[in-house]
């Protein structure tokens, strides 16, 4: 695994197969990517090398970099028929785009569910403004932990309900009646505070993440400051990011670090979902540490945006300038979900340039966008998502592309908080009785997805896409991105005969 690699605000991702056995178990892969920084206000320039050959798994690709905003640069944005064409085999694209805001982030395919073969990684960008800088000793890339799900089988064969075979933590993990593979070990001077940075890279499962005998204080979540919280244990959804601050204040020891998932073999016997905290001096062996009970949960409504800034508009439900409802189903027939009654299928050419071509009087909207399946929103217009839950395969998390949004009502909650929420890109919208709502302003044109983050409901349908201030989508990419789609479309060909 090329955890260990770093490249720092500009370089080549080289995407290649590979047989990887990070929990002992060998199979056929795509390389996990290695972590990227930047510092705000860089420009970020990665050039896409795609050097996959096994059709046993997606051999195009496309990345998208979660949580970023792309003001500017919205053919970056990476999700395939959304912004671009894929990426073939031995072809290469470079993404430019601005580290627009300081935070923990990640990238991945955005290519079918591609990602859970291998194709994520962490996305860090450092801010020499920190307001917590003096809250920590330490914050660099042996502070990052990254919770992901593996699969001993391609994510072409995983239909219906999925089943991970283990948790990854920093890239390695153990499965039910497997081998003991060597976990991952964290090490911290005692006496010193660090701050980690915990990014979810998950296809589907959500963990219940805790560190025996620590608790730990929260400082940012999905790349936005907030008011520092004490909690002892985190829910954390695919695609979610947290920070916090570990003081290494207990005796010199081994303590397991514990992500328990929601979905696949659940617990810790034999080091399931688990890796080690070290503090330097204590002996290399396997923790003997017991997990207590969390007395101080994490809870979302206790998160609270650092400025106390407020929602966006007038602070009642239903009260913005647009709102939407948005209702998911899912149909046990097809298999298929629906938002609004309709299945996102993402039109076989890209919408951000079907829209300039629309623009520009060559096409008619009904004939190219996925119909029903596209929402227009005007410019500076505060937006309202009323987003009801789907139990079946939840609870699921939904992500927003181009926006932190601000969650007014979260999952187990009635009231509303539209003071000082949190302002966050992925939110679970919870169990029956929840009605999620979350806010946003149309400040920032471009052609955004919306979508359940378990990639395996994403492919089937949970999606839409918010065409934000259309009018102003303008096509800055360079030349490289034109030629995309009539190489895709011969690849296409080949490929079929
Ligand atoms: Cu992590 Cu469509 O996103």
């Amino acid at each position: 695994l090329s955890y260990q690699d770093v490249i720092e605000t500009t370089g080549d991702l080289i995407v290649t197969n590979d047989v990887l056995s990070p929990d002992g178990f060998s199979r056929g892969a795509i390389e996990f990517g290695p972590l990227i920084k930047a510092h705000t206000g860089d420009n970020i320039r990665i050039n896409v090398v795609n050097q996959l050959t096994d059709r046993s798994m997606p051999v195009s690709t496309s990345i998208h970099w979660h949580g970023l905003f792309q003001r500017g640069s919205s053919w970056a944005d990476g999700p395939e028929f959304v912004t671009q064409c894929p990426i073939v085999p031995n072809e290469s694209f470079e993404y430019s785009f601005e580290a627009d805001h300081p935070g923990t982030f990640w990238y991945h395919s955005h290519v079918k569910a591609q990602y859970c073969d291998g194709l994520r990684g962490p996305l860090v960008i450092y801010d020499s403004n920190d307001p917590y800088r003096f809250s920590y000793d330490y914050d660099n890339e042996h502070t990052i932990i990254t919770l992901a799900d593996w699969y001993h089988v391609s994510s072409e064969l995983i239909r219906g309900a999925a089943r991970p075979d283990s948790t990854l933590i920093n890239g390695v993990g153990r499965y039910k009646g497997g081998p003991k593979v060597d976990l991952a070990v964290i090490h911290v001077e005692p006496g010193k505070r660090y701050r980690f940075r915990l990014v979810s890279i998950a296809c589907d499962p959500n963990y219940q993440f805790s560190i025996d005998g620590h608790s730990v204080v929260i400082i940012e979540a999905d790349g936005e400051y907030v008011q520092a919280v004490e909690v002892d244990s985190i829910q954390i959804f695919a695609a979610q990011r947290y920070s916090f601050i570990l003081k290494a204040d207990k005796p010199v020891g081994n303590y397991w670090i514990r992500a328990d998932p929601n979905v696949g073999d659940q617990g810790f016997e034999g080091g399931l979902n688990s890796a080690i905290l070290r503090y330097i001096g204590a002996p290399e062996e396997e923790p003997t540490s017991a997990a207590s009970e969390s007395k101080m949960p994490l809870r979302e409504t206790d998160l609270h945006a650092m400025l106390d800034s407020p929602a966006p508009g007038v602070p009642q439900p239903g009260a913005a300038d647009i709102n939407i409802r948005l209702v998911p189903t899912f149909n046990t027939s097809t298999l298929k979900f629906q938002v609004n009654d309709k299945t996102f299928v993402p039109p076989e050419t890209p919408s951000l340039p079907v829209m300039l071509q629309i623009l520009s009087g060559t096409h008619l909207a009904q004939d190219l966008l996925p119909q029903g399946s596209v929402y227009g929103l005007q410019r500076d217009k505060v937006v309202e998502l009323v987003i009801p839950p789907l139990v079946l395969g939840g609870p699921h998390p939904v992500h927003l592309h181009g926006h932190a949004f601000s969650v007014v009502r979260s999952a187990g909650s009635t009231s509303y908080n539209f003071e000082n929420p949190v302002r966050r890109d992925v939110v679970s919208i919870g169990n029956p009785g929840d009605e999620v709502t979350i806010r946003f302003k149309t400040d920032n044109p471009g052609p955004w997805l919306f979508h359940c983050h378990i990639d395996f409901h994403f492919v089937r349908g949970f999606a839409v896409v918010f065409a934000e201030d259309a009018p102003s989508i303008t096509s800055n990419a360079p030349p490289a991105w034109d030629e995309l789609c009539p190489k895709y479309e011969r690849f296409a060909g080949v490929q079929d005969s």
